[in-house]
């Protein structure tokens, strides 16, 4: 479990800026005590009436049918998820920018809510045409364009659920994603662009479908204009097909159940875990913490810099803003190109009032200095987010005086791929920010920090971090693996959801997440898991066996220390060191390439063979023992005093 710096606790309260609670929805401490009170006495009332935020063909007459664990929320009310996000926007305000594109190379597109209406409608009679169905799962694996947006929004018209694929990944990654989902279709484009270089996407999905044969149709965005290999009768080009299609597709009713869309996530074991949610509870929470947490307003400009292929992208770009009617800005490419004030160039242009960003990017922004802010006009911001990891107060302080100049409220997110949308925040306009806490749960939301028995830990203790009631956002389950879903969430601390973070609460109630208790590692607030980088590191031909753990990184927070072992007739050296950082990068994405790799004669191991990550952490973490990462290291003395004390760990 994360160690816990004890000074965290006493950091001293943020008031809200007055002028901001002026105007905010909600204004004060007290009026959230009162809304929490009010929906913790009596949830069915208090979602009942944020239902009232969705268009609904037919309203539901029931809140939620409760089977531990599995919910169903609103389940005999019927509504389209696509019509939600754009036909009533359409009726109301048809020439709204919807979405404002940015390239890296700095082309522009702005979308009308009436244009990304058109565009859904034509890409839902495209998928018609390949043959995609309601229930059926669409793979959509693309770079940062509107296209991405209207693929899932055309998913979503017709009731296909899509499973969004980081661009990131590569072919395996791809590969075994399409297989768990049983897609049929995939969307992708010729390639990408990151950092002025393009990233062959149709290159990796082509490798990747080699192992998938039952994709027959394969939707083709046409980005960079390269050559691209071609499949004919499976390979379809968009602007041939799409823009052919009609702009009319009219939205049918779905239940509020029907399936929405899955998103892979990792987890304790290697393969990664298919995250389903639903229609109507999702959208209903997302588009309401939208309007909570980040106080959208009619006149805002809203950006996340999150990529959709991850679940922030998912809900705070696409589906809690597009269902809010907000004017949203996306942009396609990387924070520093061409020059590290991209974003700030980019808050400036387009009057950015609401920045939703990770604790990362502050990290690295902060330690590029302060220059590049100041040629900039940020005097549009009214308020700023973080989300994905902890951030640490030193750089919430920096974001908050430098970026927020002291004027904006800054809202810390504490969610995850299962809970849907965010579930402890401040609110903006009420609640004192503590600089490195989540602050307190959203109404609606029971949070507790329990031990193993269940029993609360006192204030200033670590604990988990459970959810106690259901809410509607929430996954339902794990595709194809509810026993999965069982196990790993409600059946820990039993009855309760299991986040797998660690946090403590302090003597205000605060809650402050510490960490992963469980092997997943958060690099740059991307979730990857220890075992899967362990499979992915055996199978390279000189790898016998590898332990992967993690150490602080000032940047991205944590970074990945690989432990292995060489089979024999291979030797330590720099370029194996290479080798094996490149063949992880090649199996699950660049995202996953090791900080460090060390050889060693042995790992350390319990008397029962498992492997002691703990000393392995300890080890990564206190810093390179010889500083030569090609020295072999003797853990056998390590092991040794395990086996004295007969040490046997997880
Ligand atoms: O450990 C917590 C951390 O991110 C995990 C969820 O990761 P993922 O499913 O990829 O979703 C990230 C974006 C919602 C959590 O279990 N985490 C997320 N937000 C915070 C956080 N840790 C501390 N503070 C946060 N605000």
């Amino acid at each position: 479990m994360a160690e816990f710096d004890p000074h965290v606790l006493e950091e001293k309260a943020v008031l809200p800026p007055v002028e901001f609670s002026r105007h905010a929805r909600v204004r004060s401490l007290e009026e959230y005590r009162a809304l929490y009170q009010r929906a913790q006495e009596d949830p069915a009332g208090f979602w009942s009436e944020q239902a009232e935020l969705l268009h609904w063909f037919t309203p539901p007459t029931e809140v939620l049918v409760w089977n531990p664990p599995h919910a169903r929320w609103f389940h005999d009310g019927t509504l389209n998820v696509s019509y939600n996000c754009l036909d009533r926007h359409v009726q109301l305000h048809p020439k709204k920018p919807a979405l404002l594109w940015e390239a890296e190379d700095g082309k522009r597109l702005a979308l009308t809510y009436t244009d990304l209406y058109e565009k859904t409608c034509r890409c839902a009679n495209a998928l018609k045409k390949l043959g995609v169905k309601s229930g059926d799962c669409v793979t959509i694996y693309m770079p940062m364009i509107p296209e991405l947006a209207v693929a899932m929004l055309a998913c979503a018209r017709i009731g296909a659920m899509h499973s969004v694929v980081f661009g990131g990944f590569s072919a395996p990654a791809l590969s075994d994603r399409m297989l768990d989902a049983k897609s049929r279709v995939l969307i992708t484009a010729d390639g990408g662009y990151r950092r002025g270089r393009i990233i062959p996407l149709k290159e990796t999905a082509d490798s990747a479908l080699e192992k998938c044969p039952g994709v027959e149709k394969v939707l083709v965005v046409r980005r960079t204009g390269e050559k691209v290999n071609w499949n004919e009768g499976r390979d379809v080009w968009w602007h041939e097909l799409v823009d052919a299609s009609s702009s009319l597709a009219p939205a049918e009713p779905f239940p509020a159940e029907h399936p929405l869309f899955i998103l892979y996530t990792s987890g304790t074991t290697g393969k990664p875990k298919g995250v389903l949610h639903t229609s109507a509870g999702y959208l209903m929470q997302c588009m309401w913490s939208t309007r909570m947490v980040f106080d959208l307003r009619e006149e805002d400009v809203y950006w996340c810099t999150a990529d959709i292929g991850w679940v922030t992208g998912h809900s705070y770009i696409v589906y809690g803003p597009l269902a809010s009617g907000a004017t949203v800005v996306m942009y396609e490419g990387a924070p520093d190109y061409p020059g590290r004030d991209r974003f700030w160039q980019i808050i400036g242009r387009y009057k950015v009032s609401i920045f939703y960003s990770s604790a990362t990017a502050v990290r690295a922004f902060m330690s590029w200095g302060n220059a590049y802010l100041e040629k900039h006009d940020l005097s549009s911001l009214r308020l700023l987010g973080t989300v994905g990891e902890p951030i640490n107060p030193a750089a919430w302080k920096w974001y908050h005086a430098i970026v927020g100049k002291g004027r904006c409220p800054i809202v810390d997110t504490w969610w995850q791929t299962e809970t849907g949308s965010i579930l402890i925040s401040p609110l903006p306009g009420a609640t004192p920010a503590k600089a490195g806490s989540a602050t307190l749960p959203l109404p609606g939301v029971i949070a507790r920090v329990l031990r193993m028995n269940g029993e609360e830990v006192p204030p200033g203790e670590t604990g988990y971090l459970v959810i106690e009631q259901p809410w509607p956002s929430m996954m339902r389950t794990i595709y194809g693996d509810d026993e999965r879903y069982r196990r790993d969430y409600w059946n820990r601390i039993p009855g309760k959801y299991f986040t797998g973070d660690a946090a403590q609460r302090d003597q205000d109630g605060y809650i402050w997440v510490l960490g992963r208790v469980d092997d997943v590692i958060k690099v740059a607030g991307h979730r990857l898991s220890s075992m899967e980088i362990e499979s992915a590191l055996v199978s390279h031909a000189a790898v016998a066996e590898a332990a992967v753990v993690s150490r602080p990184d000032d940047i991205k927070g944590e970074a990945i220390v690989v432990f292995c072992t060489l089979r024999s007739g291979h030797e330590a050296s720099e370029e194996l060191r290479v080798l094996v950082c490149e063949h992880v990068a090649s199996v699950i994405g660049t995202i996953a390439r090791p900080a460090e790799v060390r050889f060693a004669d042995l790992l350390p191991k319990t008397r029962s063979g498992k492997i002691m990550r703990r000393l392995l952490r300890e080890l990564a973490q206190k810093g390179s023992v010889s500083g030569d990462t090609t020295t072999l290291e003797d853990f056998s003395s390590i092991e040794k005093l395990a086996q004295e004390i007969g040490h046997d760990e997880e």
